[in-house]
C-alpha cells in the first residue's frame, strides 16, 4: 500500500477502505509514517469528510493500537458514561454510585483533569486515603462484589488517538466531526464498554458552542456504536453556565453528596437521572424511561444510592465518614463572598471563564505536574434567569492563596453578567440522539 496514494485519495473525495485505514493508524502508531503525512491527510479528512462505515474503521483501527481492557469476567452489561467536557461536570461521581445502586455494574476508568476542569479522579482523591490504584484483578473484584470501583487508566490504550489528537492540536485539524467522533469512541470501547450513553455538551462553556453542531457530533457517535456492535445514545445538554453549583474538587464531592442525598442543585439533578435512566435501559434493566427513573429516585429516596458511594469509598481505602461528615472533607482557609454589583437578573454565566477562576484558585491543573488544591474553588450561588439584588453574594470563592482573590473576584464579577430585563433560563436537555 502507498501512504502517497491513499493521501490523494481522501484530497479528491474519495472513501477508504478498511485496509486503507488500518495501513496509516499502525504505520503512524509504529512510526513508519511520519507526522506531515497524517497531517495532510487529517486537513483532507476536515475538508472531504468521512462516511460512517470509514468512521468506525477509523475508530476501530485507534482502538487496535493499544491495549483492550476485558471486563469479561463481570457480570451483565457494563455500560458507561462520556460527557464531552463540561464545567464542574460532578455527574459521573453522583452516577456511579446511583446506577450501581440499581443493580447495573459500573467499571469506570477516569482520568485526572488538565486545565480548567477536574477529573473524576481528584475529586474523588479529596477523600482520605482514597486510592484508584488497584490491579486489573482488584478492579474485576470490586465491580462484581460491589457493582461499583473507579480505576486510574494505566494500561497502554489507543496510543493512535493520543498522537493523532496531538499532531491535531496544532495543525488545525481538531475541528473535524469524523475525527472527533472516532477519538470520543475508540478510548470508550478500548476501556470495555458494551454500552455507552454520551453527554454531549452545547454552548459556551463546551467544545460544540453550537446546537446544530453538536447534534451532528453526537449521531455520528451514535452510527459508530451501531456500525461496531455497542449500542450507543447521546444526551445533548447545555453548558452554556456551570452545572449545578460547585466548581472545585472537594466541593463538588460535596454537591455529588448531596444530589444522592436528595437535596442536591435542580440541574445536576435533572441532568443525572436523564443519563442514569439511559444507562438502565442500555444494560437492560428497566424497559421505559418511566420505570429508569422511579427506580432511580427510588435509590436516592432510600439512602442505598449514597450507601453505594461509601461502599465504594471503603473498597479504595478511602474514609467512609467524610461522606457522613462532609465537614471532615478539605476546608479552605478563607471563604469570600463576590458581591452583586447591580440589580437586575442574571443573563449569562460564562462557564469557562468560572472554570478559569477556579483554577486560578488552584482547583486545576495549568501543566501535568502541577499540585492540585483540593479544598478551593468557586461556588456559584445564581442561575441564568435569577433575579439579584445589589450588594447580594453571587458566589463564594474557597481560598487559600488569598493573593489572587483581587483577579478571581474581578474576573468573576465580569464572567457573570446581570441585565435589568427578565431572562429566559435556558433548557438543560436539549434532545436525545438515538
Ligand atoms: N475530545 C477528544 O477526546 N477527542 C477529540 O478529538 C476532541 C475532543
Ligand atoms: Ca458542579
Amino acid at each position: 500500500m502507498n501512504t502517497i496514494e491513499i493521501i490523494h485519495k481522501k484530497r479528491d473525495g474519495q472513501s477508504l477502505s478498511k485496509e486503507e485505514i488500518e495501513y496509516l493508524i499502525q504505520g503512524y502508531t509504529n512510526g513508519s509514517i511520519p507526522d506531515y503525512q497524517i497531517a495532510a491527510w487529517a486537513m483532507a479528512i476536515c475538508f472531504q469528510g468521512m462516511n460512517p462505515q470509514e468512521t468506525a474503521n477509523l475508530t476501530m483501527a485507534m482502538v487496535q493500537s493499544g491495549d483492550q481492557i476485558d471486563l469479561s469476567a463481570i457480570k451483565g452489561i457494563k455500560v458507561d458514561k462520556h460527557s464531552t467536557g463540561g464545567v464542574g461536570d460532578t455527574t459521573t461521581l453522583i452516577l456511579g454510585p446511583l446506577v450501581a445502586a440499581a443493580g447495573v455494574p459500573v467499571a469506570k476508568m477516569s482520568g485526572r483533569g488538565l486545565g480548567h476542569t477536574g477529573g473524576t479522579i481528584d475529586k474523588l482523591e479529596s477523600i482520605e486515603g482514597f486510592s484508584t490504584e488497584l490491579t486489573t484483578e482488584e478492579f474485576l473484584a470490586l465491580v462484581n462484589e460491589k457493582k461499583l470501583a473507579v480505576g486510574g487508566q494505566t494500561a497502554n490504550l489507543t496510543p493512535a488517538d493520543k498522537k493523532l489528537y496531538a499532531l491535531r492540536d496544532v495543525t488545525a485539524t481538531v475541528e473535524s466531526i469524523p475525527l472527533i467522533a472516532s477519538s470520543v469512541m475508540s478510548k470508550k470501547i478500548a476501556t470495555g464498554a458494551d454500552a455507552i450513553v454520551l453527554d454531549v455538551k452545547t454552548g459556551d462553556g463546551a467544545f460544540m458552542k453550537e446546537e446544530e453542531d453538536a447534534i451532528k457530533l453526537a449521531k455520528a457517535m451514535v452510527e459508530i456504536g451501531q456500525l461496531v456492535g455497542r449500542n450507543t445514545i447521546a444526551v445533548i445538554s447545555d453548558m452554556s453556565q456551570p452545572l449545578g453549583h460547585a466548581v472545585g474538587n472537594a466541593l463538588e464531592v460535596i454537591e455529588a453528596i448531596d444530589t444522592l442525598k436528595g437535596v442536591g442543585p435542580a440541574d445536576l439533578t435533572e441532568l443525572t437521572l436523564v443519563l442514569g435512566s439511559q444507562m438502565l435501559l442500555l444494560a437492560g434493566r428497566c424497559q421505559t424511561v418511566e420505570e429508569a427513573r422511579a427506580l432511580l429516585e427510588q435509590c436516592i429516596e432510600d439512602g442505598s444510592a449514597l450507601e453505594k458511594l461509601k461502599e465504594m469509598i471503603q473498597g479504595q481505602h478511602g474514609n467512609p465518614a467524610q461522606i457522613d461528615h462532609p465537614e471532615l472533607l478539605p476546608q479552605a482557609r478563607e471563604q469570600i463572598a463576590v458581591l452583586a454589583e447591580e440589580d437586575g437578573f442574571i443573563q449569562q454565566i460564562e462557564a469557562e471563564e468560572i472554570g478559569l477562576c477556579a483554577m486560578k484558585l488552584g482547583a486545576g491543573r495549568e501543566t501535568k505536574d502541577d499540585q492540585i488544591d483540593h479544598a478551593v474553588g468557586v461556588v456559584v450561588h445564581k442561575k441564568v434567569g435569577d433575579a439579584v439584588k445589589k450588594g447580594e453574594p453571587i458566589a463564594t470563592l474557597h481560598v487559600n492563596r488569598v493573593e489572587e482573590v483581587p483577579e478571581v473576584t474581578k474576573r468573576l464579577l465580569q464572567a457573570v453578567k446581570i441585565n435589568n430585563q427578565p431572562v429566559t433560563p435556558p433548557k438543560l436537555i436539549r434532545c436525545i440522539v438515538t
